[in-house]
């Protein structure tokens, strides 16, 4: 059977899953992929942070618990297929493997390289990131046609989307597997090629930094801002509300990749949006972003 039959049938006994990173998004999806009955390895650089990402999987799952939309045995069932690793090492037998480590492509390289030697060479790898290539990380390994993006929407367990990324080297059986697991696990997936911003980073981050500009120009405050997105868009949340929700300096990172691939001067980050991510105003994670939260 060739390497890429091989991808293939893996799809339909993808059991046992690792989760690289437990912060806002990697919690979230070892969370989704527990829910779905799958067995899940969640690592970080240390046990602090891994036990942070499942006390808040705990959190989200006593909340549904409280709601009357799970049992407590429910819960315990869910929250015994998640287990802590320190070593990526105990990734060997791992049959799927997402990461959602920091938005830094060196960080993203080196955990690459490392999957590499210690994963099947015919397991997918695939990529939580939000503006880093997927060709750039499926080239650090062996089998390149395996590895592709996988990119979920923070909260991970409430969004419905799963964007695949298929880069140069991606196998379309490899783009079908993941599909096949995004369904299960209750999302909705939508294949994009491998260009910056993929498609929703490409449409929502001109559209925060469009609002960051109007704010910056005193067009309106910023609470008046959200609300015309809120009440006359139906948007959930409000363009600045929803910077500091995901991170100002992601949205920045975004649009630093946006302007960088297409030289388009429309994909120009915002001065003040540069100005506060150096101040550390990151938003909602630091406490401090357009609003405050103490
Ligand atoms: N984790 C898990 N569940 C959460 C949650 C969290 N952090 N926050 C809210 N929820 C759940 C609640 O428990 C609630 O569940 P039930 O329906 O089962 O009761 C549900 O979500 C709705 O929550 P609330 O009633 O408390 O609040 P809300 O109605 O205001 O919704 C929201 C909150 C879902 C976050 C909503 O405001 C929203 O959809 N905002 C926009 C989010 C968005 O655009 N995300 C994408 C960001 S871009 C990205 O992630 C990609 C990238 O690359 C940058």
């Amino acid at each position: 059977m060739s390497a890429q039959q091989q991808t293939q049938s893996l799809s339909s006994k993808i059991d046992n899953v690792g989760v690289i990173g437990a912060g806002a998004m990697g919690h979230g999806i070892a969370q989704v992929f527990a829910q779905a009955g799958l067995n899940v390895k969640l690592n970080d650089v240390s046990l602090e942070f891994i036990n942070g990402g499942i006390k808040r999987i705990e959190g989200n799952l006593s909340r549904s618990v409280e709601k009357g939309k799970m049992t407590l045995d429910e819960r315990k069932m869910i929250l015994s297929r998640v287990h802590p690793t320190e070593s990526l090492e105990d990734f060997k037998d791992r049959e799927f493997v997402v990461e959602a480590v920091l938005e830094k492509i060196e960080v993203k390289r080196d955990v690459f390289k490392r999957l590499d030697r210690i994963c099947g060479k015919e397991i997918i790898l695939a990529s939580n990131t939000s503006s880093i290539p997927i060709a750039e990380l499926a080239a650090l390994v062996s089998n390149p046609y395996r590895v592709a993006g996988m990119h979920f929407f923070n909260p991970v367990p409430v969004m419905k989307l799963v964007e695949i990324v298929q880069a140069l080297q991606t196998s379309n059986s490899t783009v079908e597997a993941i599909r096949a697991l995004s369904i299960r696990l209750g999302k909705t997936p939508v294949v994009v090629k491998d260009t910056a911003g993929f498609v929703s980073n490409r449409v929502v981050c001109p559209m925060i930094n469009e609002a960051i500009f109007a704010y910056e120009q005193g067009v309106a405050s910023k609470e008046d801002i959200d609300t015309v997105m809120k009440l006359g868009m139906n948007h959930p949340m409000g363009p600045l509300e929803l910077a500091d929700f995901v991170g100002l300096d992601i949205v920045l990172d975004v649009l630093d990749v946006l302007y960088r691939e297409y030289e388009d001067p429309k994909y120009r980050a915002c001065p003040l949006l540069r100005n506060m991510v150096r101040a550390g105003y990151l938003g909602r994670k630091t406490k401090r972003g357009f609003y405050e939260y103490p």
